[in-house]
């Protein structure tokens, strides 16, 4: 049973590992063809009203947190009560620096409005400024992508 839990995680992990490999090669390289515009205004933006319903399909179904933020039964099946209440993480590759726990991130606790827009749009920025230890996946999320999961996180009670 402990394998059914850490094969879907792992799983998980593929798939956002898959979307993650492109990022630091990939953006330099579009960089180099065109110059992306400055990175201030990026970070003085305020959140746009967000899609409670849109923010859920993409928590749920695109961007997985659900899949990392929540504790399992033993079956491996996501607890629906402890949804986004936080889970373990129980594959690490060996001697990697990996967070063994997602914390919870229902309704963002700590996080402003502007923290969490910059967590889900410049690559997993912490509240405190610093990235995110993986695998918290590096999130280059649209503006209105996070706005809509920032929406339905503080949704949730
Ligand atoms: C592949 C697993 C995984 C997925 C998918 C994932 N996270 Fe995380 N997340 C983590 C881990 C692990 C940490 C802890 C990182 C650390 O301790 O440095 C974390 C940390 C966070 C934090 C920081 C909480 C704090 O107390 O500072 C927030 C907020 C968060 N994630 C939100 C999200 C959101 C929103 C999504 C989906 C858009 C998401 N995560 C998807 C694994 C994941």
């Amino acid at each position: 049973m402990k394998f059914v839990v850490t094969t879907s995680i792992a799983l998980v992990m593929i798939t956002i590992i898959a979307v993650d490999a492109r990022t630091p090669q990939s953006r330099g390289q579009r960089r180099n063809a065109s110059p992306a515009p400055p990175h201030t205004e990026e970070s003085t933006e305020t959140l746009p009203p967000g899609n409670i319903a849109h923010g859920r399909y993409i928590a749920e179904h695109v961007a997985m947190c659900i899949e990392c933020h929540s504790r399992r039964d033993p079956q491996g099946n996501i607890i629906e009560s402890e949804a986004f209440l936080g889970g373990p993480i129980p594959v690490a590759p060996p001697g990697a620096d990996w967070a063994n726990r997602a914390p919870r991130n229902r309704g963002l606790p700590g996080y402003t409005d502007e923290q969490a827009l910059r967590l889900l749009t410049e690559g997993a920025i912490g509240r405190d400024g610093k990235q995110l230890r993986l695998p918290m996946p590096r999130f280059r999320m649209t503006t209105q992508d996070a706005a809509d999961v920032i929406a339905f996180l503080r949704s949730l009670q």
